[in-house]
């Protein structure tokens, strides 16, 4: 089996009620794309966006409680995502590492309590800039890996999102050559360590928009997109998956 193409939307803290009519113009004017299409919604819209999309495209989470329920104000486990439409979700991401100083070993437990409600957990990493201009930028990666998959992941209930800190929400982007080189690390750190790692879904992140997806989806090992900004509209988001559906 190849790893399949995902192209993943993360709306974080954006979107109401009002936005779902994004997921009927993107299904009007990608009926049938060429490759696994996923949104994640803030949680409170997740319900009503897989009600919406009924099937036709994946919704998922953000983040989950490590826990399966229990006295935590204000999280969110992974079983009632599961419950009200998810099948995937977010783990890891920079700014849950920032705002809520979430280390490697809780990601863990969350991809873990992830794969447990049956959801696919899409486990993000990413060097900030300080640690590429010190040239840490390949061990910083290996460390989240091996840090932050549990293993128990397979190719079935893991993707992997390689997203630069200081790329996300910045306009700029690596090099081909420099997504290259951490994509082709994290292959040969998955396939060393889990049996279909070489199958696992590699997803870069960080500043994908229409213009820039085509290129980026010509790298190697590079197998979809997860995308902020650009996938809040259909009509920057749909050129995303068509770029993603054509290479
Ligand atoms: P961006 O965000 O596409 O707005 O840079 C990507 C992400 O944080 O997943």
């Amino acid at each position: 089996m190849a790893p399949r193409k995902l192209a993943a939307g993360n709306w974080k803290m954006n979107g109401t009620l009002a936005s779902l009519e994004q997921i009927d113009q993107l299904l009007a004017d990608h009926p049938a794309p060429g490759c696994d299409v996923l949104i994640c919604p803030p949680a409170v819209l997740v319900h009503a966006m897989a009600a919406r999309a009924s099937g036709r495209i994946a919704v998922g989470g953000q983040d989950c409680h490590a826990k399966a329920s229990g006295a935590h104000t204000g999280d969110i486990a992974a079983v009632e995502l599961a419950d009200v439409g998810a099948s995937h979700v977010i783990l890891g991401h920079s700014e849950r590492r920032t705002d809520h100083a979430e280390t490697d070993a809780q990601v863990e437990a969350k991809s873990v309590a992830a794969h447990e409600a049956g959801l696919i957990a899409v486990i993000c990493v990413g060097e900030t800039e300080a640690q590429r201009d010190a040239g840490e930028t390949l061990d910083v990666i290996s460390a989240q890996l091996a840090g932050s998959v549990p293993a128990g992941a397979t190719a079935a209930n893991t993707v992997i999102a390689y997203e630069p800190v200081w790329a996300i929400g910045t306009g700029r982007t690596p090099t081909n050559d420099q997504i290259a080189e951490v994509h082709a690390l994290m292959r040969e750190r998955l396939s060393a360590r889990f049996a279909d790692g070489a199958d696992m879904s590699l997803l870069y992140g960080g500043s994908v928009k229409p213009s820039n997806a085509a290129e980026i989806f010509a790298t190697p090992h590079v197998n979809g997109a997860l995308v902020g900004g650009a996938s809040l509209k259909a009509a920057d988001f749909g050129p995303i998956i068509a770029a993603l559906s054509a290479a």
